[in-house]
């Protein structure tokens, strides 16, 4: 969590790095601040809350600000200490010479922080991060300079860092290292940056470099050197960006979600073609290099919305491929005895590709010898280099913090992979794949009709903004509907959303319901819909207003719902891929009429890089 950027060059440093933390907000936004590095002395600005009040701070220093030519800045996301001006990074050295940011957690810094302050070092905040500052500075009046004090500060500790170091006696410089925590370099023209993530240094850059874990780069105005944690230097691959400035505009939307939820249609375009346009499923660009003869189980591992996305897999693959697949989420694997090996396929889906449980999980099953496959939007993010095989999403950048796009695309990805081995594996016959194929290939069109009028949606949500609390059910595949579908409500707009297996409503929680407890039910066609039908006949008869998510011209008994909001027809198995529009519209359009923050949703971040 958290985000960083540095730069040294000749434009105006403090915008430059205001403009970076701008588009590195999703990453956190609980407080933000900048150092600068002006020959005299390090001078710092802090502020709490989102980074339009560091703009007001810094308008407010503007002659402070004009000379320095290198800087650094951080935008928060609180995990050690409140959400104050003390701990906001950056942080500085008691002499004030010496000044960082960090994205991580430095795991041992209360058995280092004891040690320092015994050493006579005085504390200002309560982050971990501190405790690197002095720890640093304690090295480096040992050491020859900054960077052999550096390396000889993060041999001790223990957890994950990204930093960018700064100090007053060595202006010409930035030093950057990381573990655990992404890092990359951006290389300009008489000028360089330092960024958690490409949207910092987006316009500004066109090639980068990609720190590896141990590794250390010192960044001057016109050379950047990067060495690994002994001393040597290691020749780095430059890359070109791949993303368009644009994919961080608005393009006109009034937030970012409700631009991704636009886009869906032509993600799916784009994956069907890629995958489904020849008669045999295509695997992609990215060659698959499992050994599917080996495989009895598979096990799928993730976080928050991309566990929904496992879910529904799990639903299709168990049908499809007639093999075991379990599903759990990230965190709780990492600590129970499983029974991964080497006779797994295991699957890690993480959107960021930087979340932290999903890494651990996925570390764990290599060392158990499991085939790894990772399904990330993010090519080039911490979890790719543990995988055999990668499944790029290619949603594009997501900006909203709340997934909506790339949950989509996902659910399209794990589709077509289910097809592709269940066509290896020849587990359904070949008239079943033609018409699962054929469903995916008019799924785009569907979603337009959705996302044409949202009217139904749109007054819906006018309703929802006077409950506090909400219920969503579903069966099977739309298990995982409901479960996002709350989700998505709940991390919007912060209306309590509970979801549940609709028939395990009769088991407990529908003592909740009455007329104050609306219930909504994603009603997809196929074996479930019947029993469906009961679960929400139980509702209504508890006073329940009852929302139902269906297909059009579903067979229904008239006044059993107050509200419908249609799909176009479809079968089970793509309709949650459809049902799931209606549902973050629905999200949406609630917060908005809220007047919540849509993009940046309280207390969260858009990658969660702590366990
Ligand atoms: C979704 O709206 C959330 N922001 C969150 O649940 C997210 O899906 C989760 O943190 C996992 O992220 P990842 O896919 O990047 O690993």
């Amino acid at each position: 969590m958290c985000g960083l950027i540095g730069y040294i060059g000749n434009n105006a440093v403090a915008q430059t790095l205001l403009d970076g933390l701008k588009n590195l907000e999703y990453r956190g936004y609980d407080s933000a601040g900048i150092a600068l590095n002006d020959n005299n002395e390090i001078d710092v600005f802090k502020a709490k809350g989102k980074l339009n009040n560091l703009f007001e701070v810094i308008s407010n220093h503007q002659n402070q600000v004009q000379s320095s030519h290198v800087g650094i800045g951080h935008i928060r996301w609180a995990t050690h200490g409140k959400a104050t001006v003390e701990n906001a990074h950056p942080h500085l050295s008691n002499d004030k010479k010496l000044v960082l940011v960090h994205n991580g957690i430095i795991e041992n810094y209360q058995e280092l922080r004891a040690r320092l302050e015994k050493e006579g070092f005085v504390f200002h905040s309560q982050t971990d991060t501190e405790t690197a500052v002095h720890l640093i500075d304690k090295e480096y009046k040992t050491c020859a300079n900054l960077e052999q004090a550096v390396i000889k500060a993060v041999k001790q500790l223990e957890g994950a860092f990204a930093f960018c170091i700064m100090h007053k006696d060595e202006p010409d410089k930035i030093i950057a290292v990381r573990k655990n925590a992404p890092l990359i370099i951006g290389l300009g023209d008489n000028e360089n940056f330092i960024a958690s993530d490409i949207p910092a240094v987006l316009g500004k850059v066109q090639k980068i470099i990609h720190l590896n874990d141990g590794e250390l780069a010192i960044v001057k105005q016109n050379s950047v050197e990067v060495k690994d944690l002994n001393g040597n230097l290691i020749n780095k691959e430059i890359e070109e960006i791949g993303f368009n400035p644009e994919v961080i505009s608005k393009a006109g939307y009034k937030h970012f979600m409700l631009k991704e939820i636009n886009e869906q249609p032509a993600i799916i375009r784009k994956i069907v073609q890629e995958h489904l346009s020849d008669e045999a499923i295509v695997w992609g660009k990215l060659p698959c290099t499992l050994n599917l003869e080996k495989i009895q189980n598979i096990s799928i591992i993730a976080c928050g919305t991309s566990l929904h996305a496992a879910m529904f897999a799990q639903n299709l693959w168990e049908d499809w491929l007639q093999i075991p697949v379990h599903v759990e989420a990230a965190s709780e694997y990492i600590y129970r005895k499983n029974i991964t090996s080497e006779n797994t396929l295991f699957i890690g889906i993480s959107q960021s590709g930087e979340t932290a449980d999903t890494i651990t999980a996925v570390k764990q099953a290599k060392e158990k010898g499991a085939q790894i496959l990772i399904l990330t939007n993010r090519e080039d993010s911490s979890i790719v280099r543990y995988g055999d095989c990668v499944v790029p999403l290619q949603a594009g950048i997501e900006v909203s913090v709340a997934a909506t796009k790339s949950y989509t695309a996902q659910l399209a990805a794990l589709y077509w992979m289910g097809l592709y081995f269940a066509e290896q594996k020849t587990s359904i016959s070949a008239n079943q794949l033609a018409v699962l194929k054929q469903n995916l290939t008019e799924l785009p069109a569907k979603m337009e009709e959705i996302l044409s009028n949202s009217t139904a949606a749109q007054n819906l949500a006018q309703k929802l903004t006077s409950y506090s609390d909400l219920v969503y059910i579903g069966r099977g595949i739309n298990l995982a509907s409901a479960l996002e579908g709350a989700l998505k409500l709940k991390e919007i707009s912060y209306i309590n959303a509970n979801a549940y297996a609709a028939g395990e409503l009769k088991h407990g929680p529908i003592a909740l319901l009455d007329e104050n407890m609306p219930v909504i039910a994603i009603l997809g066609p196929g074996v479930t819909f019947a029993k469906m039908i009961s679960n929400c006949e139980e509702a209504k008869a508890r006073n329940a207003k009852v929302i139902a998510v269906l297909p059009l011209h579903s067979d229904i008994k008239e006044g059993l719902f107050d509200t419908c909001l249609f799909t176009p027809q479809t079968d089970e198995t793509t309709f949650p891929m459809l049902a799931n529009i209606q549902l973050q519209l629905l999200a949406y359009y609630t917060a908005d009429a809220l007047g919540r923050e849509v993009d940046q949703p309280r207390n969260l971040a858009k990658s969660v890089t702590v366990e």
